[in-house]
């Protein structure tokens, strides 16, 4: 049967370009921004086998989304590693029609050089790692589980071998915690071919205890920067990029800035999110999601299905970071790693 296609636009006329999927809620950190231990413990509720996607259902919505205009793939978590056979999924995604891009975000701590040369080889062509600290002290107080520094420089490495070069680096700022690290951070990965990303600490979810006066801004984090190593703005790669690029005069490479709260990109926001129990989100910072899981398991064929998801983007108003503040503070949202950054 001949599928009916029209590429659907929402409310604020963003076309839906990008799919970021989480293959798991579980993460074997407890970064203290994201999964504070004292919520994420031995009794915490992740989500059972059964209640997550198969990678055959995770390959079909991709299928579908990329006939929606999706082109870009995202894979996260949690932590996206612990995921047994990461790199099947990765092959039967790369297999799909328009998808021209494939990129996992991960914490490292399982990326063996056998495990990066297998995800390249199923199709993974980017990777980004996060390392919030230079300082293993400091590291280990955000991560919560006493993983030193020097493992997560051994998968940039690992990953650099894999061909993966240039990798981008994200390190969350947050005020009181790890500013002092900004400058060890550029220290280390300038001249290495590594994009280090500064990414203002954000109000994802409703258990990081976040508050205004933790975020350093991204005026701030130029500043500093610049104060010690000049740098200069650069044109984005495409339009709708979420990190303000910017190079070292002395061509020491590219840095760049993530400025969601402070300065947000709603405006070209082209990102859907599907959970690993097959929840599909149109923002971050969404409350509430549409099972997709129900409709892949029902009998419904690929026109309903399409149908459905047009729908869904067609009526997509979100715009969390411009309207920041204007929100009932009450309402839960869903949590980073439950989908991913
Ligand atoms: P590429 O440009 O394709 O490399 O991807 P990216 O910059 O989106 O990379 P990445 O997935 O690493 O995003 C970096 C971080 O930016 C995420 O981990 C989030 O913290 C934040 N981010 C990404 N997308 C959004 C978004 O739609 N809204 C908000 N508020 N933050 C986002
Ligand atoms: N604010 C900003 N970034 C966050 N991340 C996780 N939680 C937050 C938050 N509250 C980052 C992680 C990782 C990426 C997936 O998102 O450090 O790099
Ligand atoms: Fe940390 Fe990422 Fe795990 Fe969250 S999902 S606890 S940010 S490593
Ligand atoms: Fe997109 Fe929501 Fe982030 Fe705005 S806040 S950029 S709409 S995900």
């Amino acid at each position: 049967m001949k599928l009916l296609i029209d590429k659907p636009t929402d409310t604020l006329q963003r076309p839906l370009r990008d799919l970021r999927i989480s293959v798991t809620d579980r993460c074997n950190f407890r970064c203290i921004y994201c999964m504070p231990k004292h919520l994420f413990g031995p009794d915490h509720a992740f989500l059972e086998r059964a209640q997550i996607l198969s990678f055959e259902e995770i390959a079909r919505a991709v299928h579908l989304f990329a006939s929606l205009g999706v082109s870009k793939i995202r894979i996260t978590g949690g932590e996206p590693l612990i995921r047994k056979d990461l790199e099947k999924l990765i092959n039967m995604i790369s297999q799909v029609d328009n998808i021209n891009d494939i990129s996992l975000t991960t914490n490292g701590a399982l990326l063996t050089q056998q495990k990066a040369d297998s995800l390249v080889a199923a199709g993974v062509n980017r990777l980004t790692l996060s390392l919030d600290a230079l300082d293993d002290e400091c590291f280990k107080q955000i991560n919560d589980v006493k993983f030193p520094v020097s493992r997560v420089l051994d998968a940039i490495d690992i990953a650099k071998q894999a061909g993966l070069s240039p990798v981008k680096v994200n390190m969350v700022v947050i005020k009181d915690v790890n500013v002092d690290q900004i400058l060890p951070m550029v220290e280390y990965f300038r001249h290495k071919d590594v994009i280090l990303r500064f990414i203002e600490f954000m109000d994802v979810g409703s258990t990081n205890q976040w508050q205004y006066d933790k975020v350093f801004n991204a005026k701030s984090i130029i500043e500093l920067i610049n104060n010690h190593y000049p740098i200069e703005p650069v044109t984005a790669n495409y339009q709708g990029e979420v990190a303000k690029r910017w190079r070292y005069k002395d061509g020491g490479g590219e840095i760049g800035i993530i400025a969601s709260v402070s300065q947000p990109f709603c405006g070209s926001c082209h990102r859907a999110r599907l959970s690993a129990e097959g929840k599909l989100y149109t923002c971050l910072f969404a409350n509430t999601g549409y099972d997709l899981r129900e409709l892949i398991r029902s009998r419904a064929n690929d026109q309903v299905i399409l149908d459905k998801l047009h729908a869904i983007w067609s009526k997509r108003e979100d715009r969390y970071s411009q309207l920041r503040g204007e929100h009932d503070a009450a309402k839960e949202k869903i949590e980073m790693s439950y989908i991913g950054g």
